[in-house]
């Protein structure tokens, strides 16, 4: 059954024990890994749940996966509590661990699917629309009786999401599904997730390192850094607030001159031929930047534009951090 309202996470607190110095006598000391978190997805939504390594991200996802249980908080996934209602939950949500398999190693990626369809008692026609349809999509029909192991990793990573959408669950967590996969790999994921959303209105959670993942996917992005939120807004949002220069690039037909900026402007790299301006449009709007370099007659092409996503999430966390 499809809620408004797919995840619900409030007040949620994770904390571990562990042993100083990784003895077992030793005294135990606690991380918080996450220290109050609050934040819903709508059903249909993809949110975008990014931070810095340690933030928190991979203990939340294991949270809503039902593999974990909570210090403290609420958590409902289209109105279940994943870690008391793990059956009942499993079966309406897909997950997929970049980082380890959830396949079976020894099986072939159709025997791993079918053992699925036992687990999720998948009705027969569905499982079979299901998985020509997944095998279709993510390219699985000329591995579909090699083992899990002989697998290459993009492939491996294909063959886990066909797995985790065996059984149309209406809610999906991504947590690094891109990691480690050449660039036509990356783009097969994104278009794939993107279609998932569009054809059948499934509710993706996705965490990445890659902002190209969040670019080109994400409706929103929740930022979390030391177990606390510090943003969930639209994307554009994000950058808008975070980073409104923008970089002009400038191209000479000799070795560039001293320019002279005017405040506003810095030159920030300088090439053989070139030279890369940083800017504050709010004080020195393009064109007055513009019509000041167009006094150097050895000017070339310009061109301008925001600063790469990258740099923005790096400016972010770096203005988080504490
Ligand atoms: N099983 C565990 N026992 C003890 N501490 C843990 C455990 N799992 C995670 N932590 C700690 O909790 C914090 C959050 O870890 P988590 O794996 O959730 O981060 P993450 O945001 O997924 O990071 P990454 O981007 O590196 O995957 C870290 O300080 C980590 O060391
Ligand atoms: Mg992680």
């Amino acid at each position: 059954m499809k809620t408004a309202t797919a995840i619900e996470v409030r007040d949620l607190r994770k904390t571990y024990q562990v042993r100083d110095g990784g003895s077992w006598r030793g005294k135990t000391r606690e991380i918080t890994a996450l220290d109050g978190i609050s934040f819903t997805v709508p059903s249909g939504e993809i949110a975008g749940f990014i931070g810095p390594n340690g933030a928190g991200k991979s203990t939340a996802i294991k949270i809503l996966s039902g593999i974990l249980r909570p210090t403290s908080g609420i958590v409902r996934v289209g109105n279940l509590v994943p870690w008391e209602n793990r059956i009942a939950h499993v079966a309406r949500i897909g997950v997929v661990f970049g980082q380890r398999t959830q396949l079976w190693w020894d099986l072939s990626v159709a025997e791993g699917l079918a053992l699925l369809r036992d687990i999720y008692s998948v009705e027969p026609e569905r499982f079979k629309r299901n998985r020509d349809r997944l095998a279709e999509a993510l390219d699985l029909n000329g591995i579909m009786d090699q083992s899990v192991r002989q697998l290459s990793l993009g492939q491996r990573m294909r063959a886990e999401i066909a797995a985790a959408l065996i059984h149309d669950p209406d809610v999906v967590i991504l947590d690094e599904p891109t990691i480690g996969l050449d660039a036509p790999s990356k783009l097969a994921v994104r278009a794939f997730v993107r279609d998932l959303r569009r054809e059948r209105g499934t509710t993706v959670l996705l965490t990445t390192h890659d902002m190209h993942d969040i670019e080109a996917l994400a409706d929103r992005v929740i930022v979390i850094g030391h177990g606390r939120i510090l943003a969930d807004s639209p994307f554009e949002a994000l950058q808008a607030t975070t980073l409104s220069e923008r970089i002009l690039e400038a191209d000479f037909t000799g070795p560039p001159p001293e320019l002279f900026l005017p405040d506003g402007a810095v030159e920030t790299e300088r090439g053989t031929r070139s030279v890369t301006i940083t800017f504050d449009p709010q004080r020195l709007p393009a064109p007055a930047l513009v019509a000041h370099l167009s006094t150097f007659p050895d000017l070339g092409d310009l061109r301008i534009g925001r600063p790469a996503i990258e740099e923005i999430i790096t400016r972010f966390y770096a203005d988080h951090a504490s």
